[in-house]
């Protein structure tokens, strides 16, 4: 019921009394404010000119909320009436006076009607707010939800958010399983995924169980609906399902309203459940003791199933997302473990090499990036540009694969099989030269005319011989040795030796075998090989296993590696560069040379000198190892700050790295 108020004085403005008793009559703003105060709809009929006098004010007033409760009509001469609209905007109405009882009627008839419209638009309007504010927070939480990869912290945000937009003081989470055959669905089942409680503790263990109707998270599974139970220990008695009361019982909680949301996927297949325990009328209370349960749990609402189903689907898309995104990550790191897989199969001897490097890099990276001090105490490395360097130290030797065998397995200076040749080639000609010197010996016996003088001259003259045929091969077996440096004596000897021209390999193979007897033994390609002067490898040899650096580039550029993982090749490309322009292939200097790179040239230089399984050097021990890197740095090749923190943090002291070498060691 619309009442009157009267700003101003009523005999000036009514015509007579229309009501039994005069309406009540008020001064200023102020005391009309108070006389509102209690009161519903009112319709005030005002001075204009007391309007005019406050105006500020009264259209603060009536903007900061009172035009939902009043209607005020401005009382002013009939010849004036425009004027006050115009100056007064915000009033309803302007009515001259005096007014008829019968006026005052059906301006409160209009008042009325006129609240009750301002009523509706403004409960529509809080109801739009309520509706965008809730989209947003939708949406808030859609873009959080997607941002996230790691799938067990998507689950835990997905269960925290269903609860916090419902209020829930506890919830669960269940995944389903599904066994397809054939496209068939074989089986199903739930896995318990997680669970969060704010008033009890709640001991957590990962299991599964039939998806099927008897618990209320199966149900809803199977339905593909929601569900709503207000208070789960009184559930009618033909439901399907029954709440399991084992954790109230353990914990002394006491479960009672709940809301069991399917989180489905673009195909309306459900993926998982949300379930969503005892939403409170404050968000914020606790359920302790237990019988705050009575005082503060209440049903979830028709807005909870709302909001918390858009929130699964949502929750859904994220999910499969995550899950696809973590399938390529698995998919791409059983790639590169793969590839590394495949170099080490090709050379045994450095079987599990790419491994330890990329250990001993991202371990140094993880020291780098802790470090808050010195030039990289701004070097931050992500979780990605972690696994980027992990997989470029996997796959920094991968052109190894397009080394010929001969050469990536080689020992020592000759070939196995040039070696192999060479010591049949003695073996023969010393059996030659004994049957030489035996038939001399024979003929000169059955002449009966050579004296024992003679004799042994023959003898003399072949031992002479047989020695220097096992000098010659004694210093072959000697030179053959990938010693760091020959030793000098050695070499002169090789080189005074007479060798046999041999324009090319397929040359050899037509001098025969009794060629070789009169000598010279070797061949100049034997001699050359044999006067290497640092390791095994011919300085051709050499080339073509510095090459698998570019082949590494090669291989690497021709993935299409997602944005996160893009530096790959040029990281793995400059693993064999140093500092100061001496590396290969391309001789860069430091500043074009990546802190990664650095840093995995570090760890590589010391597993291949520490690793006990080279075929062509011996190991060395790891203080050795650190001399010979600093031996390095100090020349310029190393960078100086990152070797002493990979010596100060003992980077080789991890256990992963530590297991790998001790197992090469008892293969
Ligand atoms: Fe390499
Ligand atoms: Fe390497």
């Amino acid at each position: 019921m619309t009442q009157v108020l009267i700003w101003g004085r009523s005999r000036e403005m009514l015509a007579g009394d229309p009501f039994p008793g005069s309406p009540e009559e008020v001064d200023t703003l102020d005391t009309l404010c108070e006389s509102l105060d209690g009161k519903g709809a009112t319709l005030v009929l005002a001075e204009a000119d007391r309007i005019e006098a406050e105006r500020d004010e009264v259209q603060a007033w009536l903007d900061n909320g009172a035009a939902s409760q009043v209607v005020l009509v401005a009382v002013a001469d009939r010849e004036n009436g425009d004027a006050v609209l115009e100056a007064l905007p915000f009033v309803d109405d302007v009515i001259a006076p005096p007014v008829s009882p019968n006026r005052l009627m059906r301006k409160l008839g209009q008042a009325h009607q006129a609240l009750t419209n301002r009523r509706e638009k403004r409960q529509l309007e809080i109801a739009v707010e309520r509706k965008s504010k809730e989209l947003d927070t939708l949406n808030k939480i859609g873009v959080d939800l997607s941002a996230e990869r790691d799938i067990n912290k998507l689950l835990e945000r997905i269960l925290t958010k269903s609860r916090e937009i419902t209020g829930a003081d506890a919830g669960s989470l269940y995944l389903v399983e599904r066994e397809k055959v054939n496209g068939d669905v074989r089986a199903e089942r739930l896995r318990f995924k997680l669970a969060q409680n704010d008033s009890v503790p709640v001991p957590f263990e990962e299991s599964t169980f039939p998806l099927d109707d008897s618990s209320i998270a199966g149900h809803a599974a199977r339905q593909n609906q929601p569900i709503r139970v207000d208070d789960v220990y009184d559930m009618p008695s033909d439901s399907p399902f029954r709440a399991s009361q084992a954790f109230d019982e353990k914990s002394g909680y006491r479960t009672k309203s709940m809301l069991v949301v399917p989180m489905r996927d673009h195909q309306n297949e459900v993926i998982g459940i949300v379930q969503l325990i005892n939403k409170k009328r404050d968000p914020a209370a606790l359920l302790r003791p237990v019988s705050m349960v009575d005082e503060e749990v209440i049903p979830f609402i028709n807005v909870d199933e709302q909001l918390a189903g858009s929130l699964a689907s949502q929750a859904a898309v994220a999910f499969l997302n995550a899950k696809l995104l973590q399938d390529i990550q698995n998919l791409f790191e059983s790639f590169v473990k793969a590839a590394a897989y495949a170099i080490e199969q090709r050379d045994v001897s450095t079987a599990g090499h790419s491994e330890r490097v990329a250990i001993l890099t991202v371990g140094l990276a993880q020291r780098v990036d802790a470090i808050r001090t010195g030039p990289f105490a701004d070097k931050r490395l992500s979780p990605d540009q972690m696994r980027e360097l992990e997989y470029a130290a996997l796959l920094h030797d991968f052109g190894k694969v397009a080394v010929q065998e001969r050469v990536l397995l080689k020992e020592k200076k000759l070939l196995r099989s040039q070696l192999n040749i060479i010591q049949h080639r003695f073996a023969y000609i010393a059996k030659s030269l004994e049957a030489e010197y035996l038939r001399r010996r024979l003929d000169a016996l059955t002449s009966g005319q050579s004296s024992s003088a003679e004799l042994a001259a023959l003898e003399a003259a072949y031992q002479t011989r047989r020695a220097e045929l096992d000098r010659i091969l004694e210093i072959v077996l000697k030179s053959n040795e990938p010693t760091v440096v020959s030793d000098e004596a050695n070499l002169r000897a090789l080189r005074d030796l007479p060798s046999r021209p041999t324009p090319d390999w397929e040359a050899e193979e037509e001098i025969s075998l009794d060629d070789w007897v009169r000598g010279p033994f070797l061949s100049s390609i034997e001699v050359e090989a044999l006067s290497i002067r640092r390791g095994s490898l011919s300085d051709e040899e050499r080339g073509e296993i510095e090459n698998h650096v570019e082949e590494t580039y090669h291989f690497l550029s021709r993935i299409p590696w997602t944005g996160d993982f893009r530096r790959i090749p040029e990281i793995a490309y400059a693993h064999h560069e140093k500092l100061n322009g001496t590396g290969y292939p391309r001789g860069l200097t430091a500043p074009d040379i990546r802190v990664e790179s650095r840093m995995m040239t570090i760890s590589d230089i010391y597993d291949a000198l520490v690793a006990q399984d080279r075929v062509y050097k011996p190991a060395v021990s790891p203080e050795r190892a650190l001399d010979i890197l600093t031996e390095d740095m100090t020349a310029g090749k190393l960078d100086e700050t990152l070797l002493s923190i990979f010596i100060e943090a003992r980077i080789w002291d991890d256990p992963e790295f530590k297991k790998l070498i001790r197992w090469k060691r008892r293969r």
